[in-house]
């Protein structure tokens, strides 16, 4: 695991639009989160397209997750916020921006059908990842299986207090929704965690040096071959080997990616 620590949130969106551009000239599949956190990322790979560098046309894209029972066009469903917020501003093709069917008649089918388009797309090569207070990642929430598939979950109160400031009030907020799994999302060839904050802090610091434990779903990254978590100061205040982590990346050889 690879903890980079950049000053401010802006800083953050450069080095994670860097990661993900690099992907992004190969034609790679990404993983997208939603949530306020990738938002200057995204805004960052918009400009960055629009100033002719970055194209998207060969990238396949797959949403983490979605709320059941919101209709695709409403303004908080998944489906809408990642093509207000990003995908309608770049030149990917629509029909290449997946996401789980929280509307389908058959849920439980949707959620088989989901894992299905994955594979059959190659799997995701770089996830984007945002953290909740809880530790949750995706919205597996804690006590998640850590090989669990993508599935039904039951948002955990903290999350629909977190989230209703999206929404008219908590009451609008559903409590079901579908989700990767966290044995979904460790198959994507690479995991790259951003989280800007102090109200990130102490989920940070569990997921970087607290146990591997469904407790702290983001801990899983802990356990895969290839994971990069991007904090800003704030989010980086608990943690204690900040010194090393620094360290680490100024020795890093120039040979090795990010
Ligand atoms: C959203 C998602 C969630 C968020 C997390 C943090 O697709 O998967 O795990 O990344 O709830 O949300 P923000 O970024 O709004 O703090």
């Amino acid at each position: 695991m690879e903890i980079l620590m950049r000053e401010t949130p802006q800083e953050v969106a450069q080095q994670a639009a860097d990661i993900i551009g690099g992907y992004v000239r190969e034609g790679s599949t990404l993983g997208l989160a939603t949530g306020a956190t990738p938002l200057g990322t995204y805004r960052e790979l918009i400009r960055r397209h629009r100033e002719e560098e970055l194209s998207f046309a060969q990238t396949q894209m797959f949403l983490l997750d979605e709320y059941i029972g919101l209709p695709y066009d409403h303004p908080q469903s998944y489906h809408a916020t990642i093509r207000r917020e990003f995908t309608s501003h770049i030149d990917v093709h629509d029909e290449h921006v997946h996401a789980p069917a929280g509307m389908a008649e058959d849920v439980i089918r949707a959620t088989a059908d989901y894992e299905r388009d994955i594979e059959a797309a190659g799997g995701i090569d770089l996830q984007i990842l945002g953290v909740g207070t809880n530790g949750h990642i995706g919205f597996n929430e804690p006590g998640s299986s850590l090989n669990s598939l993508t599935r039904i979950k039951t948002l955990h109160p903290q999350t629909v207090a977190d989230n209703a400031r999206f929404f008219e009030s908590q009451e609008h907020v559903p409590a079901q929704v579908i989700t990767q799994g966290l044995g979904t999302i460790q198959r994507a060839r690479h995991l790259l965690l951003l989280a800007t904050g102090k109200h990130k802090a102490e989920a940070v610091k569990r997921l970087v040096e607290g146990p591997l434990a469904a407790s702290c779903p983001a801990s899983i990254l802990q356990w895969h071959r290839h994971a990069t978590v991007l904090v800003d100061a704030e989010a980086a205040t608990l943690l204690h080997d900040a010194a090393y982590y620094r360290y680490v990346e100024a020795h890093k050889p120039s040979w090795q990616r990010y």
